[in-house]
Order: structure tokens, then sequence, then C-alpha cells
């Protein structure tokens, strides 16, 4: 007799949940089958539903899913930021495992939220989508740590480069440029970098520092004359770098994926020049009504003395991690995209070089390792043993957006925070 499927319920259709966890699950060797897709845009949900596979069932929103009698071994929460909470406690209480995309929640209410419900429900999954824990680049530079390459590590100098162009998508003009509609930037995008500094220090945060905030995106910083939108005849649509009619409609020109897919459904030229014409991202990046910050920098003290710096730089035109751990006779310098390690051991002043193979896919190949992790864990469920709990557990991702919420108050309220 076939073995049954491993069976897959999606809450988002957009371009996480479709071009990323639908795809991944549609080609997945292990046999798993989307049979349930929501969306709250009417046709968003239909049209997953087609693309993805035959029978699935679509549903108009999250809540209504998870009213339905259960469907599904386990559910994708894949819409935006301050769904998520929410819906992975109605999931969790209605015996789905989950695979939760961050951030777990937008305040500390939320994530405890989260933690509770998952608590009381020993026998379900809870898998945050802290994709770059899964990457060959991140687990090298752990492996080389707990090897002992560079001594007791003291100190973490962490980047997230997010890049100008990133940023003014995704953050100026797009879904998390507001604090009040996602998170603010700090937990939206670094508590990815948040968690993997807390599993570099191997402990957990006791003390918080930030600074930083909105310098460069805001009205003041506009170009004399450049109207409303970059489609308006800018004067300066040539030479701005930020030019939406540049951006996405040359050097993003034949790209039908994000971050052209974000725009809408239709990609083709018309339709993108009718969605800058007409939507958020063909506005000025100098006259849109965001507020999280653009360039932050928060200092992390560890129970066990490591200290570390994260930066989240929207200026930089790189678009990756770069990472620097200090130790007593070494030093571990990483760039992410590069795929690159150079070891560097004080005591001889030898430099050793790591390159590691390029790795395909989102994220660095992230996106591929957590989705096989956790088909893994839930094809146990179908041999009958109880689901193993993922590689991050649940408490050390509540950690990182602990941290991340201490940043944003530290930022915020010119004070170091204590952490409990
Ligand atoms: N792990 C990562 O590295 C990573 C990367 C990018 C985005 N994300 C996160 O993934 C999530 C989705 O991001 P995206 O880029 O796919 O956004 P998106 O806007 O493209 O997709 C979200 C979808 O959810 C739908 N939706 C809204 N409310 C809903 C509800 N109550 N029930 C069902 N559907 C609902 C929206 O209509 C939309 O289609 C966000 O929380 C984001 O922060 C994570």
């Amino acid at each position: 007799m076939a073995e049954r499927s491993i069976e897959i319920a999606l809450i988002g259709a957009g371009v996480r949940g479709v071009e990323v966890y639908g795809e991944l699950i549609r080609r997945h060797p292990l046999g798993a089958r989307l049979v349930a897709v929501a969306d709250l845009e009417r046709g968003r949900a239909e049209r997953a539903a087609q693309t993805l596979g035959g029978g699935i069932t679509a549903f108009d929103s999250g809540a209504s899913l998870l009213s339905a009698p259960r469907l599904a071994d386990a559910v994708i929460i894949a819409s935006p930021d301050r769904t998520h909470a929410d819906l992975a406690v109605r999931a969790i209480e209605r015996g789905y495992h989950v695979l939760l995309e961050k951030p777990i929640g937008i305040s500390e209410r939320e994530v405890k939220a989260v933690a509770a419900a998952a608590a009381a429900a020993p026998e379900v999954t809870v898998t945050v989508a802290h994709v770059l824990r899964y990457t060959a680049f991140f687990r090298a530079l752990k492996r080389l740590l707990v090897e002992g390459r560079i001594g007791r590590l003291v100190g973490i100098q962490h980047t997230e480069n997010v890049a100008y162009w990133h940023f003014a998508h995704s953050f100026v003009r797009g879904n998390w440029r507001r604090a009040d509609q996602a998170a603010p930037v700090i937990l939206a995008k670094a508590c990815h970098d948040l968690d993997l500094m807390r599993w570099f220090a191997d402990a957990p945060a006791v003390a918080v520092g930030s600074m930083g905030g909105l310098r460069w995106f805001r009205a003041d910083n506009a170009p004399a004359g450049a109207p409303a939108r970059c489609t308006d005849d800018c004067p300066v649509e040539r030479t701005c770098a930020y030019s939406a009619v540049r951006f996405y409609g040359e050097r993003q020109a034949g790209n039908t994926g994000w971050p052209v897919s974000a725009l809408g459904p239709d990609t083709s030229p018309d339709g993108v020049r009718r969605a800058l014409r007409e939507g958020p991202y063909g506005r000025c990046v100098y006259r849109c009504d965001n507020d999280v910050a653009d360039h932050q920098v928060a200092t992390i003290e560890f129970a066990n003395g490591v200290v570390g710096t994260l930066v989240v730089a929207a200026l930089t035109a790189l678009n990756t991690r770069t990472v620097k751990l200090v130790g007593g006779h070494g030093e571990l310098r990483g760039h992410m995209e590069k795929n690159e390690i150079e070891v560097h051991d004080f005591a001889t002043g030898e430099v050793e070089t790591l390159q590691l193979a390029h790795a395909e896919g989102g994220h660095s190949g992230g996106d591929q390792g957590l989705v096989d992790d956790f088909l893994h864990r839930l094809d146990q469920s179908r041999a009958g043993q109880p689901v193993a709990a993922a590689a991050t557990s649940l408490a050390e991702s509540i950690d990182s957006h602990l941290m991340a919420l201490a940043a944003e108050r530290a930022r915020l309220e010119r004070a170091v925070v204590a952490m409990g």
C-alpha cells in the first residue's frame, strides 16, 4: 500500500507562501502534499490552489481554515507579521504541527502567548522559520566555534547589510515600513541575526542597548522638485538611486519573481508600469509614510560575558550578512554571500580561508534546509514515532524576539534594558 502523503495547509498565499513553501513542498521527494490554502485576498487562494497542484481547498482566511475540521498534519503560517501569534495559537490548539514564519508575534505578550500554547501541547512541534540556522555557512561558523578554533568566544560583531534597494522595497515602500502595521525592523528583519548571535554566544542575553532611527528615507532629504511618485516625470529620475521607474522597470526587467512579484500578480512590463503608477511601490522613497529605523545599532551582553554588536544597515551596497567572531586566540570572519570564512590564528599569524560550496535556493539554502528538516520530522509521525523538536527550539527563537523588543525599547527610551 502506498504511504500516505504528509498533508500541509498553507495560510498566506503571498511571496513566501507560494513562491517558497508552496514550490518546495510541491517538489519535495518525501511526498508532501498541500491540501488547503487560505488568503484574505479574493482570488489569491484560488490561484495558488490551481498553480500548486490539484485537490487543494481554498479558504478565505487563516481563521476559517483553522475553524474547519482538522484537514492536515501541519500548518504553515506565512501571512503578515501581525497575524502570526493569533493564528499560531489557534493552530497549536487544534493539534496541528506548525511552521511559523518569523516574527512569532510583534509584542512580548503575543510571543509569550505562543510559548504558552506550545507548552500546553507538547505533542505538537512548533518550528520558527529562522532559516539562517539551516545554512551550511552559519553551521560552519558554529562548528568552528565549538571546535575551539578561536578559543573562548569574547565578542560578536554582526552586520545585517539589508542593501539600499531592498530596504527601499520592503521597509520604505513595502509591507514592513511602519512599526504599527508590521514589526520594527530590528524584529522583522534582524530576529534572524539576534537568533544567530544568541546561538554563537550559547547563552541568553542579560542587557541590551540600542541607538539609531530613521535618518535617510524622510521628506527633508527629498531632492528639489521630486514628485510624490517616481512615475510623475521626476526631474532626478536618471540620477536618483531609488527611482522606482529605473529599479523595477529597468534593473529588474524580465524578473517575474521577488521583488517584482510583490507589486502584484501581473509582472509583465505593462503590469509593472500600472503598479508603479497606482500602487505603493511607485512612491518617492522620501515621501512615503514609513517610520521604521533605517540605521540601528544594538549592543548585547550575554549571561556568560560575551558582548555582541549588531548593525542593521539600509545604506549599504551589500545585500548579505557579515560577521566577525573574536576569541582568546583567534578570529573568524564570515561573508555569507561569498560563502567564505577566514580563520585567523593569533599564535601562528596564519589565516585559513574556507570557501564553502555555493548553496542553491533562497537564503543560501536555508529555505530548503528548513523545509527538509520540518518534513523529515513530520515523516517520523507517519512511522508512528513522536515528532522530534526543531533544531532551533521555540524557547531559543523566543529569546531572539525578546532581545529585539528590548533593543527597540532601548532605542526609543535611550536606555539599557535589563533582561529578566
Ligand atoms: N523567514 C524569512 O526569512 C522571511 C523572509 C521574508 C518574509 N518573511 C515573513 O513571511 C511572512 C509573509 O511575507 P510575504 O513576503 O510572503 O508577504 P505577502 O504580503 O507577499 O503575503 C502575505 C499573504 O498573506 C495574506 N493574508 C493576510 N492576512 C491573512 C489572514 N488573516 N489569513 C490568511 N492570509 C492572510 C495576504 O493577503 C498575502 O497574500 C511575513 O510575516 C514576513 O515577515 C520571512
